[in-house]
């Protein structure tokens, strides 16, 4: 028996000092000092031993289930401690490193020719004016002096609702009756910038959705001298001191009359390139003075008052500043393309 008994406690050490993991260490325990290890075997079974035998054999059971157990213990905190140090090392941090540079974003092109408006209109007293993207027949046409049956409507075809009449706004014009019906009868100089929306054919040059920035000024004695002036100074602003301009008639219901400002080109001064198609100018906005109907519709005496609008799109600005070739590139989110910005 006492031979027994020192053959597991060699036996277990020796197993003991082979378990180099955690796991294998856990392995050691249950089978060396579990409920069926050996060692437990011989403890439990003293009861049918000769009493004369029972002492000496108990005192040594108990003797090398002490070594084991602190053996064991002993070799746990090792282990334990070796793997601390491990992990401290393969995981050890460099202070002195460099830290990593976090990638700032930027503002999207079209954001960054808006802001530049805004701020060029802000300088000439024009407030910033949120009109909603989904308008009513009523204000994208009718009251823009365009009723059901006018062929202008046909330039502008857009996006019906489920909800008769309530359709996107095709452009931004129809702000121009919100602000007047806030504001009359005060005098009026406004900016109003959004996403407009039309049902085309999507391609480099049209998208179904893009930016406009429409313009307002109703006020006693506002003459076509003011609009010429104001849209000249935008254009020396944003595009140089030096840029010409030029205003050619043209035709929109909502004014009277009605122009088309262009710029001098930017590219080749007016040299004549491929973009501006070897014409010397660009075109930039549509502009004239606010028709008396739509006036009166705003609540403004056209015997009182007068006014002059314009509209631009600011996404066809920066195409030209940075000769984007596809306006599709601007809600892609590429970012070899916005990056770029
Ligand atoms: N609403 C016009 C369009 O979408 C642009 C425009 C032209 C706006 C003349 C105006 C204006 O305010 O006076 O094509």
């Amino acid at each position: 028996m006492l031979d027994q008994l020192n053959t597991i406690e060699a036996e277990a050490l020796a197993a003991l000092a082979a378990a180099e993991t955690t796991a294998a260490l856990e392995a050691w325990r249950v089978a060396h000092l579990g409920r069926n290890a050996p060692l437990m075997a011989v403890l439990g079974d003293l009861g049918k031993l000769d009493k004369a035998a029972r002492p000496a054999i108990g005192q040594r059971g108990n003797e090398v289930k002490r070594a084991l157990e602190a053996a064991y213990a002993e070799h746990a905190e090792a282990r334990r401690a070796a793997e601390m140090e491990a992990a401290l090392r393969t995981g050890a941090l460099d202070v002195t490193l460099p830290g990593r540079p976090r990638a700032l974003g930027r503002l999207h092109p079209a954001t960054q020719t808006l802001r530049q408006i805004y701020s060029i209109f802000a300088d000439m007293g024009f407030q910033i004016y949120r009109s909603r993207e989904v308008e009513s027949d009523e204000y994208n046409f009718e009251l823009l002096n365009m009723p059901p049956h006018h062929p202008a409507r046909d330039m502008w075809d857009t996006f019906y609702t489920t909800t008769p009449n309530v359709i996107l706004r095709t452009h931004t014009s129809p702000g121009q009756v919100h602000a007047m019906r806030e504001f009359c009868p005060e005098p009026i100089r406004v900016i109003l910038p959004g996403m407009c929306y039309r049902y085309e054919q999507i391609t480099a040059r049209s998208d179904i959705q893009f930016y406009q920035v429409e313009g307002l000024a109703v006020g006693r004695n506002v003459t076509f001298s003011d609009l010429k002036g104001t849209l000249s100074d935008f254009a020396r602003r944003m595009f140089g001191q030096q840029v010409r301009t030029r205003f050619r008639a043209d035709h929109f219901p909502f004014t009277e009359p009605s122009a088309e400002m262009d710029v001098e080109c930017f590219v080749c001064d007016g040299r004549g390139c491929a973009v501006c198609k070897h014409s010397g100018w660009l075109e930039i906005l549509g502009c004239g003075m606010v028709h008396p109907n739509v006036l009166r519709n705003g609540g403004y005496d056209p015997t009182v008052f007068s006014g002059f609008a314009f509209g631009m799109g600011p996404q066809r600005i920066t195409m030209l500043q940075h000769r984007v070739e596809d306006i599709r590139y601007f809600f892609q989110n590429d970012l070899r393309f916005l990056e770029q910005f």
